[in-house]
């Protein structure tokens, strides 16, 4: 099985998770909302890079009167759901790293929120995803002034968060950047930025995860063309 594959049926643990949660605004979180509070605006269309259950589209609704989203997710599971929850949307079942399904398109905002820290191939995900953006683009991280740690062995994230306790045993890296280098990657991962900007707070790393580290900035990234 590949990394990616893996990674997909590690969210199969935690798909009913995603009935009751960030669905709404208020289920948004204060350092998404900083930035996302000003960048709805009618018309828009909306990239969210693992979707899960398509939550972000009945955010959109309470917000918006017009705008066309698309989510795209490795776990077939959650796109299943996902198409049920907002038939009006768009949705895909991707492979990791692969966005062939969106060749091509650009989108006015593009949503990357909470997967870069939990899979290995992050960089590749924020430059693509900026590949995809033709206004701006909104992600999170998890940092600290430390070194960067992403090997799974050291730092890793259950999968039982959700109450399926065959998910404990399941694991995915959970990755903390060094501050330095989280700035280095989106500068150089956003070619052509016209205004970079990011909001975030000092908090207690999840539960789920199984890190040496106690404390981790959450910071929200907010990259414009
Ligand atoms: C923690 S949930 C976040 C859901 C939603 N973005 C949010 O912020 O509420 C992570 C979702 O991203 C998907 N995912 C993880 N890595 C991914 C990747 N590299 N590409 C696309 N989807 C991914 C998972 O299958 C899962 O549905």
């Amino acid at each position: 099985m590949s990394g990616g594959e893996h990674n997909a049926r590690a969210w199969g643990h935690v798909v009913d998770f995603f009935d009751h949660e960030r669905a709404t605004s208020a289920q948004v979180y204060a350092s998404e909302w900083f930035f996302l509070k000003d960048l709805l605006k009618d018309g828009i269309s909306v990239l969210d890079v693992g979707c899960a259950q398509g939550g972000f589209a009945g955010v959109m609704a309470e917000n918006l009167k017009d705008f066309r989203y698309t989510g795209i997710d490795i776990s077939a599971e959650m796109i299943a759901k996902a198409k049920t929850r907002h038939p009006q949307a768009e949705f895909h079942h991707v492979g990791e790293s692969d966005w062939s399904a969106i060749a091509g398109r650009q989108f006015d905002l593009v949503l990357v929120l909470g997967i870069l820290h939990l899979h290995e191939s992050w960089r590749d995900t924020i430059a693509q995803a900026w590949a995809h953006t033709a206004g701006t683009l909104l992600m999170d991280l998890r940092e600290h002034e430390g070194p960067t740690i992403e090997d799974k062995a050291v730092s890793s994230f259950r999968m039982d968060f959700g109450g399926d306790e065959a998910g404990a045993a399941v694991r995915l890296p959970y990755v903390i950047v060094n501050a330095a280098e989280a700035l280095a990657v989106v500068r150089r991962s956003c070619d052509g930025v016209s205004r970079l900007s990011h909001y975030g707070y000092y908090h207690p790393v999840s539960g789920a995860a199984e890190t040496p580290v106690d404390k981790v900035m959450a910071n929200v990234w907010c990259a414009q063309r």
